[in-house]
């Protein structure tokens, strides 16, 4: 990975706190974690207003078509559009998305991605409503003939939670059931092993941008560890600065952990 797993952020500050408001609870690190706690992710601004409008301009161009890219179960479940592989627009859509995440240090460290399948596009209207309950086939087979093993999926939106009726992505996992409807440019990651839905759309359109990722971490409790550390770690780097001792051997044993559970 270009970016390196310690995904800082770099700023140099000299610590202003005194030790009693270090001690005050109210200045956890934690506070730092505004979206939600794996393994169900949520990531504001992937995309800027500036982004969203362009890919929107660009999907409006694609010529929409039913029932593609499914397993036989999940084909009996899925009634939406897609955007065929082959259409002229997609090319550039999936370079923009990529390049989107490549520059969220949270999405890096929170999905450790090892191989990412081609972004595709979809939309649910009342006419093509919903994608009943189902899990992500394991493994996809990639362009070059290999397969990626499905760790962690992810639905970017594009459309703002106010353009459309019902559309929730539901998602059971080991914490309980989660219901998601993001402003256009954010991103839901979670485990591709959840059963998981798209509800119908009553009014309106939902468009969004579906992935799927291979993880350097296969283990999703072990990937929630390391997300929780390295989130820690970004606070106190912030507050003490990236020459603090204790910061560099902590950072060492997060290193450490990930050399012991990735895979690559
Ligand atoms: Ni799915």
């Amino acid at each position: 990975m270009p970016r390196g797993f310690r995904a800082s952020v770099s700023t140099r500050s000299e610590p202003s706190d005194t030790p009693s408001d270090r001690l005050n609870p109210a200045y956890s690190p934690f506070l730092l974690l505004r979206h939600r706690q794996p393994p169900v992710i949520t990531l504001d601004n992937i995309l800027d207003r500036q982004q969203v409008a362009a890919t929107r301009e660009r999907l409006e161009k694609c010529d929409w078509a039913r029932g593609i890219s499914a397993g036989p179960q999940a084909r009996h479940a899925k009634k939406n559009e897609q955007v065929p592989d082959d259409d002229p627009q997609v090319k550039e859509l999936r370079t923009l998305v990529m390049r989107a995440l490549n520059q969220s240090p949270m999405f890096m460290t929170a999905v450790l991605p090892f191989k990412i399948l081609p972004p595709n596009f979809n939309r649910y209207t009342p006419e093509h409503s919903h994608y009943g309950p189902h899990t992500d086939s394991s493994l996809r087979p990639l362009p070059d003939g290999s397969y990626l093993r499905t760790d962690v999926s992810a639905t970017l939106f594009l459309s703002d939670p106010d353009d459309y009726e019902g559309g929730e992505l539901r998602i059971e996992d080991t914490y309980g059931e989660q219901r998601i409807k993001l402003p256009a440019g954010s991103l839901v990651a979670y485990p591709s092993g959840s059963i998981h839905e798209v509800t119908p759309v009553t009014r309106g359109a939902r468009l969004g941008c579906y992935m799927f990722m291979q993880s350097l971490v296969k283990d999703t409790e072990h990937r929630r560890l390391l997300y929780g550390m390295d989130v820690s770690l970004m606070a106190l780097r912030q507050r003490y600065g990236e020459e603090e001792q204790d910061l560099v051997r902590l950072t060492g044993l997060y290193n450490n952990l990930l050399r012991r559970w990735s895979e690559c």
